[in-house]
């Protein structure tokens, strides 16, 4: 008979059904992914990269599972079956862990060094620029959800005649079904309301008072409870009433009063930069200088965020709207941090290799500094260039932060990589560009600008562009 499984049994030491097992269970939703994200090497070190996860995900065309091999691996290392199971735990994967130590069940997951299981944003006092103490004080306040009550929506009066005193309105659920013609599912271009999905939900067109809105109905995933949700999205609201700036999405207001809490912004009509830069709908190409204009304002958001403490961590051309006069306004800013798990991986493949192209090496380990912004805003910067989307898998590289590494090793010339629908580009400034782009994708974080250095060299992108023309 085979000996029982504990906490201290070596994970290669599981018998090929227990394996099988498991891989039923994180095979079909991913969530060996999220396992992977999660082993350290004894260093603190993250053990495994993109480039890994790539190859484990190749596996699945082999008709391999990706559990097992990934398992199998790190199971070279000594690893045991108690350290499977608190990564499990760390992510809510009860069904694998509790197969592997039943008697889990109400067990908490161990905190695992560097990686705090409740996150919060962090900030050195190198990476964090001097602010008031009054500001300090507004936006920390923030990060503790139980310094705000929740709002109970069975006592509290809708307020939909007006904004409440920081300029926001409390729509009910009706409300907003009737904004939006029921929450209508037809996609915008074919006469319906729906604008598109993302990692929190659906987000429909609407009216308001004469105006058009945005209105992003939150659902709550497999890692995220309702209840857990509506206190991220209460703090998400407190994040907004303190964060303002023209080159931020402003929102208009929220629902919390049913199932699914709703968010309304202000509707920005040119879309997102990724669907710019991709001309969707057979929109125009974006001008060399609309382009440097666009980089300058997302660098200006993100440096009014990071001087208010604050770190975007999903910092995507997606995430980048464009209004009526082509501003760059950066959405999701406070909704980022509804879901830590979610950057670390989630259910929805699609959506966590397009999160991935922009991420950090220390971002994928869950570590929260404005130089994992600083990061992404590289890989926007590439986009921006070359207008190629950020990760495409009939392409090679399949991720665009991968090409830039190319054109460092001469494989590929700049020239080649700049969108040929542009047409009024000028070599100096893009190389310019580039060299920003490379510098704030260095894989080492403290070598990486910080925020007004981009800013700075943005700005001198744009003196030679302006010289040149
Ligand atoms: N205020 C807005 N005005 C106009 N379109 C919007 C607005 N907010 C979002 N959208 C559009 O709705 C779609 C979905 O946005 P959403 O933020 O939910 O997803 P995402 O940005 O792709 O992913 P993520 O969840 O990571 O932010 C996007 O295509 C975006 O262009
Ligand atoms: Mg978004």
């Amino acid at each position: 008979m085979s000996k029982p499984v504990t906490a201290g049994t070596f994970l290669r030491s599981l018998n090929h059904s227990t394996m099988r097992q498991l891989s039923d269970f994180m095979d079909p939703q991913e969530s060996w992914k999220k396992v992977l994200a999660d082993v350290h090497k004894p260093t603190g070190e993250l053990r495994y990269t993109q480039l890994h996860l790539r190859r484990f995900e190749g596996l699945v065309a082999m008709g391999k599972s990706p559990t097992i091999e990934l398992l199998r691996d790190w199971s070279t290392t000594n690893c045991t079956v108690g350290d499977l199971v608190d990564i499990l735990l760390r992510h809510h994967l009860l069904a694998p862990a509790s197969l592997l130590l039943p008697d889990i069940n109400g067990m908490e997951p161990a905190a695992q060094p560097g990686v705090p299981v409740q996150e919060t944003v962090t900030m050195s006092t190198q990476e964090t620029v001097a602010m008031s103490t009054q500001e300090t004080v507004a936006i920390s306040r923030t990060e503790r959800a139980e310094e705000f009550p929740l709002p109970d929506s069975s006592t509290e009066p809708m307020e939909e005649e007006g904004p409440d005193d920081t300029g926001f309105y409390r729509f009910s659920f009706e409300k907003l079904m009737k904004m939006t013609g029921n929450f209508d599912e037809q996609p915008v271009s074919e006469g319906g309301q729906r604008l598109g999905e993302g990692g929190f939900g659906v987000v429909y067109k609407g009216c308001f008072n004469g105006k058009q809105v945005a209105v992003k109905k939150l659902t709550s995933m497999d890692d995220i409870s309702p209840e857990e949700l509506k206190i991220q999205f209460n703090q998400e609201i407190q994040t907004l009433k303190v964060l303002k700036h023209e080159n931020l999405v402003e929102m208009v207001g929220f629902s919390l009063d049913a199932e699914h809490p709703c968010l309304v912004y202000h509707f920005m009509s040119n879309g997102s930069l990724l669907d710019r830069l991709a001309c969707l709908g057979g929109s125009l190409p974006l001008s060399w200088s609309r382009r440097c204009a666009i980089a300058v304002g997302t660098a200006k958001g993100l440096e009014y965020l990071h001087l208010n403490h604050h770190v975007h961590r999903d910092i995507k051309s997606g995430n980048i709207l464009l209004d009526a006069a082509l501003t760059a306004k950066i959405s999701d800013f406070g909704l980022t941090r509804a879901s830590a798990k979610r950057s670390l991986s989630t259910v929805m493949t699609e959506k966590v290799v397009g999160t991935m192209a922009y991420m950090a090496r220390e971002a994928l380990r869950g570590e929260i500094t404005p130089k994992s912004d600083i990061f992404s805003f590289g890989v926007v910067l590439l986009e921006v260039l070359s207008g190629l989307p950020p990760v495409d898998e009939n392409r090679d590289p399949q991720l665009l932060m991968e090409m830039k590494d190319e054109i460092e090793d001469e494989v590929m010339m700049l020239e080649e990589f700049v969108d040929e629908k542009m047409g009024d580009w000028r070599q100096l400034a893009v190389e310019k560009m580039f060299s920003l782009a490379k510098d704030c994708l260095n894989e080492r974080r403290g070598r990486r600008p910080d925020i007004r250095q981009v800013l700075s060299q943005l700005e001198e992108v744009l003196t030679v562009s302006s010289l040149s023309s």
